[in-house]
């Protein structure tokens, strides 16, 4: 039943927030005259050479002991004696541990808000880079219409941004302090929770105490907003894996991020890259696992919700991971923009610009799309391109057709006539990335 019971192997990584929450609680009971202040600067010391020794490696956490909060409590008795175990009046392991969890996640939500922006900020210096650098635009996975490899960029910039205001709105939610919401039903004690509250950085406290036990949705939301994450980063993934094949030979990875196969001398695999593809699904796993683990449980606490840190820490475990590896991995990625801008020409990306030309001119829309498709039937018997085709070819498919249409079919124009809001044309792409990086900037600053 120890072994069974004992959760410390995992949540003994939560002991510096187990100790920040306990040193506030000492505070507030010494504040309200419910421990000396004698016995609260007892306690201060005694947690802290706990934290100081736990940081050097010198203590060990026994499995006797169950948890984290045990764990630390037991050492504070042993180092201060019988005032250690004052520490605990007015609280309870579930007000504690719900405390810590959340102390536990804002520290890592900002770690992960920070590696976000790092992320947005590599993306938009790439993005500068390649305004002008044509690609393939795709539907299907079939080319469709120019754009630029810029814009493809921000594309991503626009998920990770969702992300991170996920991230944030989470945080609302997250900066809850639960102490004083005892075992579930509060405490007689007259505490001060908004002290505690402020103690620690929180904007407000829980408001039900029942509530505040067994509620695990800061969690679950984490979990969430980070499986939305992982599902962009595998997109990203995926196209970096496509990109990077010899069909495609769009990118290059830096070898650092790319690994020989131990039998084919020739190959260079995106490794990084699969694995942020495959890890994805660790993420989902963490929460539906945590969404299981809650589903029909009663109020208030129940002991399975101590299952609930192997998947948090999982999930903010490999986001950190994928984060800290995609973006040193795109920063030392080669595009290769010659060949990208030649994908472009081809395929009949400038066809949709064709239709576009002679509805400009009064041609109904479906007609000029289907005169457009015969010009293209055409091109593809005889192998050519349409800026190939001769200007009384062209007119033999529509007399509207003048000889303007060679710059229409350039796929350079194609890009520059896109000039409205969140099209692609390089001045377009310019605000963007100017708009970005004064959103990155407000994001950092605060
Ligand atoms: N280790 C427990 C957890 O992680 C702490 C709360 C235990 N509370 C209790 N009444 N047994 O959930």
């Amino acid at each position: 039943m120890e072994d069974f019971n004992a959760s410390i192997a995992v949540d003994g990584r939560m002991y510096e927030q187990d100790i920040r929450g306990s040193m506030a609680h000492a505070r507030m009971l010494a504040q309200q005259g419910i421990i000396t202040e004698q016995e609260r600067d007892l306690i201060l010391e005694g947690l802290a050479s706990i934290a100081h020794d736990l940081g050097q490696g010198k203590l060990e956490f026994t499995a006797a002991a169950e948890d984290v909060h045990m764990n630390i409590e037991t050492f504070l008795t042993q180092r201060i004696g019988e005032t250690g175990k004052k520490l605990h009046t007015a609280r309870s392991r579930n007000d504690q541990v719900a405390l810590d969890v959340r102390l536990w996640l804002r520290d890592e939500t900002n770690d992960i808000k920070a590696q976000v922006l790092a992320l947005g900020e590599a993306l938009l210096t790439l993005a500068e880079q390649h305004v002008n650098d044509l690609m393939p635009g795709y539907t299907h996975l079939q080319k469709a219409q120019p754009v630029s490899l810029a814009h493809h960029l921000l594309a991503w910039f626009e998920m990770l941004r969702r992300d991170y205001e996920r991230l944030q709105d989470a945080m609302k939610r997250l900066e809850m302090m639960p102490l004083g919401s005892g075992a579930l039903a509060g405490t007689g004690f007259p505490l001060d929770r908004m002290a505690v509250a402020i103690e620690l950085d929180f904007p407000a406290i829980t408001r039900n105490s029942l509530d505040a036990v067994s509620d695990r949705d800061f969690a679950i939301e984490f979990c969430a907003v980070a499986s939305i994450l992982m599902m962009h980063l595998s997109r990203w993934a995926e196209e970096i894996i496509l990109w990077s094949s010899d069909e495609f030979g769009f990118m290059e990875l830096d070898d650092a991020f790319a690994t020989g196969s131990s039998i084919m001398p020739q190959k260079k695999n995106p490794d990084a890259a699969e694995l942020i593809r495959g890890k994805s699904g660790r993420v989902y796993g963490d929460l539906l696992a945590l969404l299981t683990l809650m589903k029909g449980l009663p109020l208030a606490y129940n002991k399975d919700m101590q299952e609930d840190k192997e998947a948090l820490f999982d999930a903010v475990d490999t986001v950190k991971k994928c984060l800290l590896v995609i973006t040193p991995m795109l920063q030392t990625a080669r595009f290769n923009t010659e060949r990208m801008a030649n994908a472009a020409r081809g395929g009949f990306s400038n066809a949709t610009d064709l239709a576009d030309y002679l509805a400009a001119k009064g041609l109904p829309f479906r007609d000029a799309h289907e005169v457009v498709g015969k010009a293209v039937r055409h091109c593809i018997e005889k192998g050519l391109t349409l800026e190939e085709l001769s200007l009384s070819t062209f007119k033999s498919f529509s007399p509207l057709i003048g000889g303007d249409v060679f710059e229409t079919l350039d796929v350079m124009q194609c890009l520059a006539r896109r000039q409205l809001p969140g099209g692609p044309a390089p001045g377009r792409v310019r605000d963007a990335i100017e708009e970005a990086r004064a959103w990155l900037k407000e994001c950092g600053s605060k």
